[in-house]
């Protein structure tokens, strides 16, 4: 948006014209106009060139103003867009619903609703994979700050070299050949830093990112300017970040800082009512993803995911559902025959303290069921191996089939 200026001056005897005309954007943005009958001694040269400096700087001076008007108005204009651009996405992002009605979970529930009003730093912990990401971005997504960035990044993905220049930027040749680059907290400006396993960052970043907390300002590597940035933190971890201070790992400080307000996700096997509204939620999500039609959940099948441990948490139930749902044929049932191999033994091999006590006729049933459908998968479907591995009659591993009610279909 560069204007093209023009300069002319007319002089004669008995009359002395200067104007200059400024256009910003192909477009006459105003200018200045002196001129002068001469009456008496003429103007010198000295005169005229005192003019036309005059004239030309405040011409400058108006060019600029008109150029710095435009500028706020594209930048208005952009922001405007920007907005708008950011609501649409949102509108169309997959839904961060968080599912889970058990006590823990509505406690969880209450706490977002009730953080997002505030603009204090939150932490949560949680074991891997239970949902502390999708936690951060409920707290951002309900706060005023919803249409400003949610920037998330995780300390343990960033070298301990570059975590400085990540965070607070970098200026061009603070390095050779280096470009300049805005930082996370630059990035997150007006919104939300969700920063990942803080407990992962090194001491000494420690320190830089609590000086930004306290003073809200950045300065980028390579520069003394300080920046203002207007960010909510928002971090998480899975260690036991007081355990890390007595270590000497955690800055206390730092922790007080963070740690204003706490949400603690509690893992999957302690909340044992979630996992059958998780599976059914994550069953029907991979259904459209996949493009296939189940027939839901056999009660078996529910009970034994509902008895496993899920060391990786809702994580590992929805990649346990995604990858039921791509094995699975369409009109299927899920059952047992379907769940990976390790939570059926997890269930088998299970110690005491996983043994359920119910109907011993059941779990002989459920037992049963099992081995004839591995035997039957190994056997490729061969009813006669079937029987003589397990030791039965062909007769009697018909009945025992049609009395457990698996299907016949695919088999010899
Ligand atoms: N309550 C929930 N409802 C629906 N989906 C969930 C829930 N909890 C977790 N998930 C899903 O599980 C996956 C893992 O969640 P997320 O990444 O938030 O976990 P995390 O605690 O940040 O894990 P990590 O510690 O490994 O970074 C995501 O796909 C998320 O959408
Ligand atoms: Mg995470």
């Amino acid at each position: 948006m560069l204007s093209e200026l023009v300069t002319s001056a007319n002089f004669n005897d008995s009359t002395f014209t200067l104007w200059q005309v400024i256009t910003v954007c192909d477009q006459v943005a105003g200018g200045f106009y002196f001129g002068k009958k001469i009456i008496g001694e003429p103007y010198s040269r000295e005169d005229e060139d005192l003019l036309r400096t005059t004239i030309s700087s405040a011409a400058h001076v108006l060019e600029n103003l008109q150029l710095y008007s435009e500028l706020e108005h594209a930048r208005e204009r952009l922001a405007a867009e920007n907005l708008t651009l950011r609501q649409q996405v949102r509108k169309e992002m997959p839904s961060y619903e968080i599912i889970g009605a058990s006590i823990a979970m509505q406690k969880v529930h209450e706490n977002i609703e009730n953080f997002a009003k505030s603009d204090a730093a939150v932490l949560i912990r949680g074991e891997t994979g239970t949902g502390k990401e999708l936690v951060a971005r409920a707290i951002h997504y309900q706060s005023p700050r919803a249409d400003s960035p949610f920037v998330a990044i995780n300390c343990t993905a960033i070298p301990e070299s570059l975590v400085e220049s990540e965070f607070f930027g970098i200026e061009s040749g603070a390095a050779t050949g280096v470009k300049q680059r805005i930082g996370y907290f630059e990035q997150a400006h007006g919104g939300t830093l969700f920063i990942d396993e803080i407990g992962d960052m090194p001491l000494s970043s420690q320190a830089k990112v609590l000086r930004t907390l306290q003073e809200h300002t950045v300065r980028r590597v390579g520069s003394l300017k300080e920046i203002h940035v207007d960010v909510r933190i928002v971090a998480a971890t899975h260690q036991d970040l007081k355990n890390e201070i007595k270590a000497g790992n955690f800055r206390e400080d730092l922790y007080y800082r963070i740690g204003v307000l706490e949400i603690h996700i509690p893992p999957l096997r302690q909340r044992h009512s979630d996992i059958a509204v998780l599976a059914t939620h994550f069953l029907s999500e991979k259904e459209k993803k996949i493009g296939r039609v189940l027939q839901g959940f056999h009660p078996d099948a529910l009970k034994l995911l509902q008895r496993y441990d899920w060391p990786g948490n809702v994580r590992e139930l929805e990649n346990e559902i995604e990858r039921i749902v791509t094995l699975a044929d369409d009109g299927e049932s899920i059952d047992e025959g379907h769940l990976s191999p390790h939570i059926m033994d997890e269930y088998s091999s299970g110690s005491d303290e996983t043994l359920f006590l119910e109907n011993i006729r059941d779990a002989v049933d459920r037992l049963e069921k099992r081995m004839i459908l591995k035997a039957l998968a190994e056997c490729k479907g061969n009813k006669s191996q079937v029987a003589r591995i397990l030791g039965l009659s062909r007769l009697g591993l018909q009945k025992k089939m049609k009395r457990l009610n698996l299907a016949e279909k695919g088999m010899q």
